[in-house]
This record gives structure tokens, sequence and C-alpha cells, in this order.
């Protein structure tokens, strides 16, 4: 029995989770549950899976559902942030499933790294603020890192017997081929999409995922955050990862070995089977998910992304070369832009020139330590921020 700490237990990835753990009784504890606010999610949770400790970081809420569970209950609930970097550091924990949205993700994930953990990593944005640091805790920890983002766990999967942090090149990687749906507007005209409405960037045609992750699909910034995710995950440089749009989303991404081989992962598009695989790993066992039947998906198409119409994708690969604090502040601004975009304060087509706009005005530096990261963090924060009221 192998205990696990599910973080961001009440959102997509929560619930993919929770899918592939009840499936498993015999093979997993869950030991904590952690999200934000969401109590009667963490509710029902509480009562079907009776997890000795859940955490709301927000001591409100955490009340809440203290109150809504009742005296003499199997689950203890603590409240603040700081409060998952001690939980995932507990000797009860064996796995620690990263599944907290945006930067929000990041302590509790390196706190994971740092004691050597299994740690299942979809909380992408943390790699991509603070990759350097990332990679060292986890070498220094001991930990084994498992992406569990569809496209950088089939990569993973793509390279038997390896190591997350050792340079893939010398496993006679070439290339990386990053495949990404195109979002839901692929094919919409730049100044329809520029006017776009957060329901209709968030309606995905493939995937089922929380807001954030849907607008960062939409713009392609997710491709671009997935690029950077990629290069610290499997060492290699911007320029030997490509992005290739292939509409049905079901190879989810390959490898191109020196030898001319491509070696790909095919899956239905179902976030359990990159969840499953890395709970199992080096196993295998069920995800719940239906088996692909290549009879009903009878033709794959690939092509190269527009780079005019998504911008973004660009950007990242800008700050990815630039390398230091840049890809921080990337995050950063991006976090504040879709905010923005889902309040309605700004439009869909300006998410990109925030982002741009960011990057320009703040220089980047080199990513010493964890203070310098949240410093240029919040400095983008501030900076993106002022950028969106300008365009309000
Ligand atoms: N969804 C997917 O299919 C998918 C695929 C690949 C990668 N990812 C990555 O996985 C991560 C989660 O995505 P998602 O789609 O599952 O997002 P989501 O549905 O919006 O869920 C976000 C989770 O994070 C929690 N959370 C947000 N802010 C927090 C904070 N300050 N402190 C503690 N918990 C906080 C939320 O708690 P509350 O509900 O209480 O607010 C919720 O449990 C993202 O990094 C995303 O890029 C997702």
């Amino acid at each position: 029995m192998r205990g696990v700490a599910l973080l961001g237990a009440t959102g997509s990835i929560g619930d993919s989770t929770l899918s592939v753990l009840e499936l498993h009784p015999d093979r997993y504890r869950l030991e904590v549950v952690a999200a934000r606010r969401n109590v009667p999610r963490m509710l029902e949770i509480c009562r079907q899976f009776r997890p000795p400790l859940a955490v709301l970081t927000e001591p409100a809420a955490a009340a809440e559902l203290r109150a809504a569970l009742g005296a003499g209950q199997a689950t203890r609930v603590l409240d603040g942030h700081q409060v998952l970097e001690q939980v995932v550091r507990a000797a009860e924990v064996d796995v620690v499933v990263a599944g907290i949205v945006g930067a929000a993700g990041l302590a509790s994930s390196l706190a994971a790294a740092q004691a050597g953990k299994t740690l299942l990593l979809a909380n992408k944005e943390a790699l991509v603020m603070a990759g350097a640091l990332f990679m060292d805790a986890v070498r220094q920890g001991g930990a084994t890192l498992i992406p569990i983002d569809s496209e950088t766990n089939a990569m993973f999967q793509c390279l038997p017997g390896y190591r997350c942090g050792e340079p893939a090149a010398e496993r006679g990687v070439r290339r990386l081929l990053l495949t990404a749906s195109g979002g839901p507007f692929l094919r919409t005209p730049v100044a329809d999409m520029a006017r776009a409405t957060p329901d209709q960037a968030c309606a995905h045609p493939r995937w089922v995922m929380g807001r954030k992750i849907s607008v960062d699909s939409a713009t392609l910034m997710n491709k671009g955050l997935e690029v950077i995710e990629s290069a610290w995950l499997f060492g290699l440089p911007g320029n030997a990862i490509e992005v290739v749009v292939h509409p049905q989303s079901v190879v989810h991404s390959l490898v191109e070995y020196c030898d001319g081989s491509l070696l790909a992962q095919l899956a239905s598009p179902d976030m359990r089977v990159p969840i499953a695989h890395a709970l199992a790993w080096p196993e295998r066992q069920a995800s719940g998910a239906t088996a692909l039947n290549l009879f009903d998906v009878a033709r794959l198409d690939f092509e190269p992304p527009d780079r005019a119409h998504f911008p973004c994708l660009d950007l990242a690969y800008r700050a990815l070369g630039t390398g230091g604090t840049a890809c921080a502040i990337l995050n950063a601004a991006n976090e504040i832009a879709v905010q923005a975009f889902l309040e309605g304060q700004l439009a869909f087509g300006s998410i990109a020139e925030v982002v741009g706009a960011s990057l320009d005005a703040l220089p980047a530096v080199p990513a010493e330590n964890l203070e310098t990261v949240l410093a240029a963090d919040a400095a983008a924060r501030r900076i993106a921020t002022s950028q969106v009221q300008s365009r309000c």
C-alpha cells in the first residue's frame, strides 16, 4: 500500500486521480487531500475516501469543512498555505500528486521533491517558474519525478528506463515532438478569436479541464509552457522540441531518436491514462479509460502551428531561450492576463500582448534561488496588472 497526498483534490486532475485510486483500493491509501476553498467537493471526498488529513488553504473554508464533517470524523482538517509543505513531507506519504493550478503549487511541489517523494507533476507552472531549482531539488532529494501532463507523460513512456533530469540526448534522443490539439480556435479567424468569450475559450474540443489550462490551450500558451516543461524534464534545448498540431489528440507526443526512429504514445484523450501509468510506474495497471479504437480514429493529421495566429507560442520559446527568471515572468504575466480575461476585464486577443509587454518591461536575471524567482514573479504580476488596466 502506498500513501498518496493529492494536492488540488477538488479540481479536474483531482477528479481523474480519485477515479484511478477508486479502482485500486488494495494498492493506494489516500493520506492527504488539499485544495483552496471548495468545501462541498472536499466534503464529498472526505466522506467517500476518509483520508486522515484534509487541507483547505483558506481558513474560513477549512472552518466550514470542519463544522460540516462534525465531531468524531476520520478526517482532521488543517488550513493555511504553508501547511502544504509540511504535509507532503510526512512519513506516511509516498506519492505526491501535484495538481494545484498555477504558481500556488510551487512551494509544495518543491517540498515534495526535496523530501525525496515520488512526485507526479501536473502543475507545469511550478517547473516553468523555477526549472533549474526544481530539478536540483529532485536530484538532491532523490525524488522520483514523473510527469502526468498527457504530452510529457507520453514522452516519458517513449523513453524506457529513463529518469527525469538526465540529458535525454545521452539516450540517443534527437528531438521531442510535442503534439497540440490546436484548441477551440484552430480554424477561427484572428479577428473573431480576438473577441472570444471565456466560455468559448474554455470549450476545448477534446479535453475537459480547469478554466485556466483551458484558456492556455486556446492561446497555445499551454503548449509553450509544455515546451519549457519538456526542456527541464528531458534536459534538452528549445530547438530540440518541436510543436506539432494534431487535431485528433490521440498521439500524445513523440520522441525522435538519432537512428531516425520515432516512438509515439497513443491513447484516448483521458487523463486517467497518464495518472494510472505514473502511479504504477514502472509497472502497469488499469486506468478505467476506454481503449483507443484505431478504426474509429481512422486517420491521424499533423500540421505545423500557425505562429502568427498563436503568438504565445513564440513568447514561450523566447523566455526559454533568455533563461534566468524570464520563464517566471512569462508564467506570472500569463496567470494575470488569463485571470483578467476570465473575469471579463481583458480581451482574448490581448492576453499575448500583456505577456509580451511584461517580458519587454522586466529584464531577466539569473534564477539563483527561490527568493529571486518569487521576486520576479511578484514584479511580473505588478507589471501585467498595470498592462491589463491600461487596456480596460
Ligand atoms: N485538467 C487537466 O486535464 C490537466 C492536464 C494536464 C495538466 N494539468 C495541470 O494540472 C494543474 C491543475 O489543473 P486543473 O485543470 O485540475 O485545474 P482546476 O480544475 O482549476 O483545479 C485546480 C485545483 O487547485 C486548487 N487550488 C487553486 N489555487 C490554490 C491555492 N492557492 N492553494 C491550494 N490549492 C489551490 C483548487 O482548489 P479549489 O477548487 O478549492 O479552488 C483545485 O483543487 C494545472 O497546473 C494544469 O496546467 C491539468
